[in-house]
């Protein structure tokens, strides 16, 4: 679909596509303190890097679903707060892990007491860094643990030896990334926003786990396809997502495909050229673009659209799964 046929009520000089602001939207049983903006605006911005290849860029903005779990945050701990229950919510991640951060947050809406696993024993006689000092002026209770132990933590020993050492042996567990069945399925809701609309062809999402991406692929119409965007190195994604929808769905789910040539040399590597680009789309369309994932996806999106990757008429709404870090 080209600009000019844009559907009814869209604004094609970047306006809003839809622009819902629905305070009442409450996700079934969500909790009234992460009361969500659903479904999350959807936006068309103008770029010459897409239009000139007859390609219409649309932004979903998950990144304004809350004004502090932002993105998939939200959609993927919602689930898991309601089933904790009120019970401590143990989870892990990297020293700069947005997850760990968003699961502290969480806590402090919510007022429930939060432990984060930590990638890293070394880090435990250092000064926290921003993410981890967020963490704990969250309530979080951070406890570090070896790179080994920390591989091992799947493993149901491993695991309940953290438990114990954490005192978090009632704790409801919440895997690193926060990509379990309950948020997988949580995502599908994302996918079936986009299905709402119809005219989208491609739904593009920045992947670390790849637990978004599965939900997500899962919700789509049929005939709409899911591009997943891994934001680390090393192939292994198109595996977890398989996984991840067997153990949600039972099965496979929705047409989805990665395109790995985006990561920049893996997680958190943001080579200035990348920032660049990152912030040459902030100027040109005012929107914030997170570094670690937003802007790999919209990197790869203009690269795919200027090799001419996608068909000319496709509708493709980019996933803005999350916002910049606020400058300290
Ligand atoms: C901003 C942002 N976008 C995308 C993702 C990817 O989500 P997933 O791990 O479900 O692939 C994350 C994961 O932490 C994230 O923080």
């Amino acid at each position: 679909m080209s600009p000019a046929q844009a559907p009814q009520g869209a604004v094609a000089d970047n306006g809003w596509v839809t622009s819902p602001d629905t305070p009442d939207a409450l996700a079934p049983g969500a909790p009234g303190a992460l009361r969500p903006r659903l479904p999350s605006p959807l936006r068309e911005v103008t770029d010459e890097r897409f239009a000139r290849h007859g390609v219409r860029l649309l932004l979903k903005r998950d990144d304004l679903i809350h004004p502090e779990l932002i993105g998939n945050k939200w959609r993927k701990l919602a689930p898991n707060l309601r089933a904790a229950a009120g019970r401590t919510v143990l989870t892990f991640g990297g020293a700069y892990s947005n997850h760990l951060r968003a699961t502290a947050t969480a806590g402090r809406l919510l007022d429930l007491p939060t432990i984060g696993v930590v990638r890293g024993q070394e880090l435990a006689d250092r000064p926290l860094n921003p993410s981890l000092a967020q963490c704990a002026a969250d309530g979080m209770r951070l406890h570090f643990v070896d790179r080994s132990t920390y591989r091992r933590k799947g493993e149901p020993e491993t695991l309940a030896a953290i438990l114990r050492a954490t005192a978090g042996e009632d704790a409801y567990v919440v895997p690193e990334g926060g990509s379990n069945s309950l948020a997988v399925r949580g995502c599908t809701a994302l996918g079936e926003e986009l299905s709402d609309h119809g005219g989208i062809d491609v739904a593009a999402i920045a992947c670390g786990t790849g637990g978004t991406l599965a939900g997500l692929a899962a919700g789509l119409a049929p005939g709409q396809r899911a591009l997943g965007i891994p934001v680390l190195k090393g192939g292994f994604l198109g595996a977890e997502v398989r996984t991840l929808q067997a153990e949600a769905f039972g099965g496979p789910r929705g047409d989805w495909s990665l395109d790995d040539r985006f990561h920049f040399g893996g997680y958190a590597r943001t080579p200035p050229e990348l920032d660049a680009f990152a912030a040459d789309f902030e100027r040109r369309h005012g929107l914030p673009v997170e570094r670690l994932y937003v802007a790999k996806l919209l990197y790869g999106l203009v690269v795919l659209a200027e090799e001419d990757a996608f068909p000319r008429g496709t509708t493709i709404a980019a996933v803005v799964t999350g916002r910049p870090l606020a400058k300290t």
